[in-house]
């Protein structure tokens, strides 16, 4: 038994040695214009389901859905999003091109179908080792509850909102 747990402790202690050692010889790409591995896209993915599962509040969104907080939310993501997320074109956005992880267009891939208390989370806190800055210190938390019911309608805005969300200049 003794031999057993010293023959794991050893494998262990190997791995950690020949994983540090080949990130020292800069085998473990730090760049951001090759695509990530299916592992590290798997990691990231799988870690930041848990967080949110761990630390988000289930809360509904406390602003009513009506134009002034959808306005107010387009305001903000024009100011704030439209450089990474693009425009109602859902074209990529020219300075997020090279961004990893890329973020996605959010008029083409939105967030309709997430919970709005999910999505709330995200833009507070951040996405850890990709471009997804935390707005918690930047926004209120009545900004971001405002961009958070704009994405969430995006694809049912009433028509004054759509008007606003259509003249965001393209980022393209
Ligand atoms: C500097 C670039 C950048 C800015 C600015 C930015 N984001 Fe992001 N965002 C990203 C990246 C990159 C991702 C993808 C993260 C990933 O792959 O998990 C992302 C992901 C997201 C997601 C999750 C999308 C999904 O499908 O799950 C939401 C929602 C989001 N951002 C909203 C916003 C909002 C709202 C703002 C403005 C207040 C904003 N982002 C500003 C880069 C940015």
């Amino acid at each position: 038994m003794k031999l057993f747990i010293a023959g794991i402790a050893s494998a262990l202690l190997a791995g950690l040695v020949v994983g540090y050692a080949a990130m020292s010889l800069g085998f473990f790409p730090a760049n951001a214009d090759t695509p990530p591995s299916r592992l590290e896209t798997w990691i990231a993915h799988h870690a930041l389901r848990a967080t949110i599962d761990r630390l988000a509040h289930k809360t509904a969104n406390p602003l009513a859905l009506n134009d002034e907080n959808l306005l107010g939310g387009i305001k903000i993501y024009a100011m704030r999003c439209a450089v990474c997320h693009g425009a109602a074109d859902g074209k990529s956005a020219a300075d997020a091109r090279g961004l990893y992880q890329k973020p996605p267009e959010l008029a083409k891939h939105g967030v309709e179908d997430d919970p709005e208390w999910m999505t709330h989370w995200k833009i507070r806190h951040g996405i850890r080792l990709t471009g997804m800055p935390s707005f918690g210190k930047v926004l209120t938390e009545k900004d971001i509850w405002q961009v958070t019911l704009f994405l969430k309608r995006m694809d049912a805005l009433t028509p004054k909102a759509e008007k606003a969300w259509k003249a965001v200049p393209s980022q393209a």
